[in-house]
């Protein structure tokens, strides 16, 4: 076990950026840049014992900068969509920014993502990493403070904690936006991968991605997931959901697992490489790269139209807009405190 430490690039704001390696005992290694708190490198044994990198991603800051679409960045204040850019908490209606289309606030209109994080070795196999955002950024009440601890183990597992408050009542969903690709962030497209996940409800959208408030059931649709098939299987189906989309690009409810249950399996049937996701969140968000549009990425890789696929866990979109949905409001001084993890295996 050991973290390396060593300068990754420059922000266009001058901001010096780090990347850290933390290298487990098989000599697996998980990367991480303190620019949006980036998972920006995981390389872990295929089926022959080959190194294989599953995170697309880039090498150089501009790529995280100008073409990163969320790329293994850490996302706030709020993750996902909020309709029309606002939120009512104790009656006050909220506005914050809208930065799709000028419509929609996604992803917290960038804040935790495009920042430059505070990192500190936290011992042989974790990086802590910490932000405060000023009140009003982004439009969003109170000043935030937010600490992720990013933990490799030496059984191939990324550990993510999240631990964040605010000094005003408010809503926080924070996740991490990692794109897979278990066959290498070279290897085509994912749409061979075969995918289970745990849960016998979804959350779909109107024509700008919102929910609709319906939380419907997957059974008999192309959004059941709950035994392996592969992600390319449906995804072309005649489901108005879909076709809007171009893919999944959906919150599933998470069923309630027994302990230690994993939340999600994928499995590259060409590498081997297997993962397993775990998380206290109630819901996640399976997007498979609908949008990546040949922007170059590691290596000069073109990242193609589902090229990855992400598992985001979360608060349901637009949470704070549907009472129906579990509700994600913190009062002042309370702690959100969340665990994500993803465990890799290899068929040898
Ligand atoms: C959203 C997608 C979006 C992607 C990149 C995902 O969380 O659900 O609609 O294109 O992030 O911003």
């Amino acid at each position: 076990m050991s973290i390396e430490k060593s300068f990754f690039g420059t922000t266009k704001d001058g901001g010096e950026v780090y990347n850290y390696d933390i290298i487990n005992a098989g000599g697996s290694r998980a990367g991480i840049i303190t620019y949006g708190g980036t998972l920006c490198s995981l390389l872990v044994p295929d089926k022959n014992g080959v190194l294989t990198d599953v995170l697309l991603g880039f090498d150089d800051m501009e790529g995280h900068e100008e073409r990163s679409a969320y790329q293994g960045q850490l996302v706030g204040r709020y993750a996902n969509r909020l309709v029309n850019g606002s939120f009512t908490v104790n009656g006050i209606k909220i506005e914050v920014t809208k930065n799709e289309n000028g419509e929609t606030c996604l992803h917290g209109g960038g804040e935790l993502s495009h920042a430059v994080w505070t990192a500190e070795i936290a011992g042989e196999n974790s990086l802590r990493l910490t932000y405060t955002g000023a009140d009003n950024k982004e439009g969003f009440p109170g000043v935030f403070t937010a600490e992720v601890l990013y933990t490799f183990t030496d059984e191939n597992e990324i550990i993510i904690d999240y631990r964040a408050s605010c000094t005003e009542d408010t809503v926080i969903n924070l996740t991490n936006h990692a794109y897979f690709n278990l066959a290498g962030f070279d290897g085509g497209d994912v749409l061979d991968h075969e995918l289970s996940i745990d849960a016998d409800y979804f959350t779909p959208t109107d024509k700008k991605s919102i929910p609709t408030g319906e939380i419907r059931a997957v059974g008999g649709t192309a959004f059941d997931f709950r035994n392996l098939k592969p992600i390319g299987l449906d995804i072309g189906a005649n489901d108005e959901q879909l076709i809007s989309c171009r893919g999944y690009d959906h919150n599933f409810c998470l069923n309630k697992r027994p302990a230690g249950a994993p939340a999600a399996r994928v499995r590259c049937p060409r590498s081997g490489i297997s993962m397993e996701m775990f998380t206290d969140m109630p819901g996640v968000q399976l997007y498979t790269g609908n949008f990546l549009d040949g922007e170059k990425g590691k290596g000069g890789t073109p990242v193609n139209k589902h090229a990855g696929f992400c598992l985001e866990t979360q608060f349901y979109p637009d949470t704070p807009n549907h009472l129906n949905f579990p509700q994600c409001t913190f009062l002042r001084g309370e702690l959100f405190v969340s665990r994500t993890s993803y465990k890799f295996y290899s068929d040898r």
